[in-house]
């Protein structure tokens, strides 16, 4: 079955958050891009809700969200029960916080990482498996906080 991931963005990373789209489409994932389109200032937090309540409520299996800095949008989502969104600018980082932490959310600084890197940063995010075993048990205790 096909991945569905859903991606958001503030005005900081729209032209980013189209590139990430473009690039999940194209290795066979099923993007929700959730906007926004236009380019007129907008607030982080309510589009990492938006990405987030998407994911909590099971329409979507992953997200993908971005700003200038990746840190807002994360702060955002983490605070949606069931979430564990980390900010990633390194490929291994990206690849750990799904097999150690399950991470089901990817923030992305627009300002800090250039398109090339944060594509693979995606890939890297995207490719990876959770562990489980102790893993699990430290993941069920972030649940548990
Ligand atoms: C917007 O200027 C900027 O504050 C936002 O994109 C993000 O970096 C916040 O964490």
């Amino acid at each position: 079955m096909t991945t569905r991931i859903v991606l958001s963005s503030d005005h900081a990373a729209i032209d980013l958050r189209q590139a990430v789209a473009a690039h999940a489409e194209k290795a066979g994932f099923e993007v929700v891009d959730i906007g926004p389109t236009t380019p007129e200032s907008t607030h982080y937090p309510k589009h990492g809700q938006a990405a987030a309540q998407r994911v909590a409520s099971g329409d979507c299996t992953l997200g993908i969200i971005l700003c200038g800095t990746g840190q807002g949008i994360m702060m955002a989502a983490n605070k949606v029960k069931g979430i564990r969104c980390g900010v990633c600018s390194d490929t291994f980082s990206a690849a750990m916080i799904r097999q150690h932490n399950d991470a089901n959310m990817l923030a992305l600084g627009a300002r800090v990482v250039g398109e090339g890197l944060a594509l693979e940063i995606v890939d890297a995010f995207l490719g990876a498996t959770f562990e489980g075993g102790r893993h699990g048990t430290r993941v069920d205790m972030i649940e548990a906080v």
